[in-house]
């Protein structure tokens, strides 16, 4: 049947229908909110590029974590900015690394909050790339026990999720291995699967000081044009264990989440990233958008995309609205 008998306006006309009738619904259950530690004490350093988010020490953290868990943040995604870098990241697997000794505090004053690291070495090198250097390239099979180490050393501290966002080939197979050579064979992996190269991450890279310092990360993050390579990417993940895959960044790719959702039956990441986020800020600002409408829209659009889990830096704001 069509127009006239049909009207699909019909089911537009009230608040209540349109609840009724809503396919996706945003709640609190899919919101990771991510945050940044570094050393020191009473630290709280507002990240010029991305309004309302800081650098916190590991007290301000954890109080920050109890305000966030107390309006209904269930999960945090973590970054360390170490005092010390070193060339290939072996700073990042220390038993009293930053981001270690922030995942026990937090694991002793907010019990209930859902703690998942990132893993990679570009926040922990001098040079500012994902992993061991050779020849002026990343070293993929080097980097791969570097990260295995940070994985390990992130699930003594008690962490309950590991991320690996470095794009090394191998690196799921790798990290499960050796976590479950140390007992932890009930940790979950969430692999950033699909990485892509990205402009998006140019705000994040102030926040955690990982900047490379020369070249950028094209030998080892996707090419944005490419989409099949992207199943291919997501296939030898899901192969080598990952629990959960990632899509990142995610409002320039929900063609690549949706089809990342439609060819695997495991659940879906998607990172709302830094420049996403700084974009809807600094038109906030000045005044040319509706922040709140707008967050709700993205958020939802990127979980209509497929994304059955979304970390996003507007999680602090939008949690409340929900
Ligand atoms: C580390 C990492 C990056 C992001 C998450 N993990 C930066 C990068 O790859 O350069 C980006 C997150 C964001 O932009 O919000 N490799």
């Amino acid at each position: 049947m069509a127009f006239p008998q049909t009207r699909l306006r019909r089911l537009r006309s009230t608040p209540v229908l349109r609840d009724l009738v809503r396919e996706t619904k945003l709640t609190r259950d899919d919101l990771v909110m991510p945050l940044f530690v570094r050393p020191g004490k009473k630290v709280r350093n507002e990240i010029v590029s991305m309004p309302g988010n800081f650098q916190f020490s590991v007290d301000t953290l954890t109080q920050r974590c109890q305000e966030l868990y107390d309006s209904g943040v269930k999960s945090v995604l973590l970054f360390g900015i170490p005092e010390e870098k070193d060339a290939t990241g072996e700073v990042a697997c220390q038993h009293n690394g930053i981001v270690q000794q922030a995942i026990r505090s937090l694991k002793k004053a907010v019990p209930d909050l859902y703690l998942i690291a990132d893993v990679c070495n570009c926040e922990y090198t001098t040079h500012g790339h994902c992993g061991t250097l050779l020849d002026g390239d990343v070293d993929n099979d080097a980097t791969l026990v570097t990260l295995s180490n940070q994985a390990v050393s992130l699930a003594e501290a008690g962490v309950d999720m590991v991320a690996p966002s470095d794009m090394m080939d191998g690196r799921v197979g790798a990290m499960r291995e050796a976590l479950d050579e140390r007992g932890f064979k009930n940790l979950p992996i969430m692999a950033y699967s699909v990485k892509y190269a990205s402009a998006f991450y140019g705000p994040f890279r102030d926040a955690a000081e990982s900047a490379p310092q020369f070249g950028d990360r094209r030998t080892y993050q996707m090419d944005p044009a490419n989409r099949i390579e992207a199943m291919r990417e997501a296939e030898l993940d899901v192969l080598e264990g990952a629990d959960i895959i990632m899509v990142k960044p995610a409002l320039s790719y929900l063609d690549v989440i949706r089809e990342v959702k439609n060819n695997f039956d495991v659940p879906v990441a998607a990172y709302n990233v830094s420049g996403e986020f700084s974009m809807v800020k600094a038109a906030a600002e000045k005044g040319w958008i509706n922040e709140q409408q707008l967050t709700k829209e993205i958020l939802t659009s990127i979980k209509r995309a497929g994304s059955d889990i979304i970390l996003s830096y507007h999680t602090q704001d939008i949690i409340k609205e929900l």
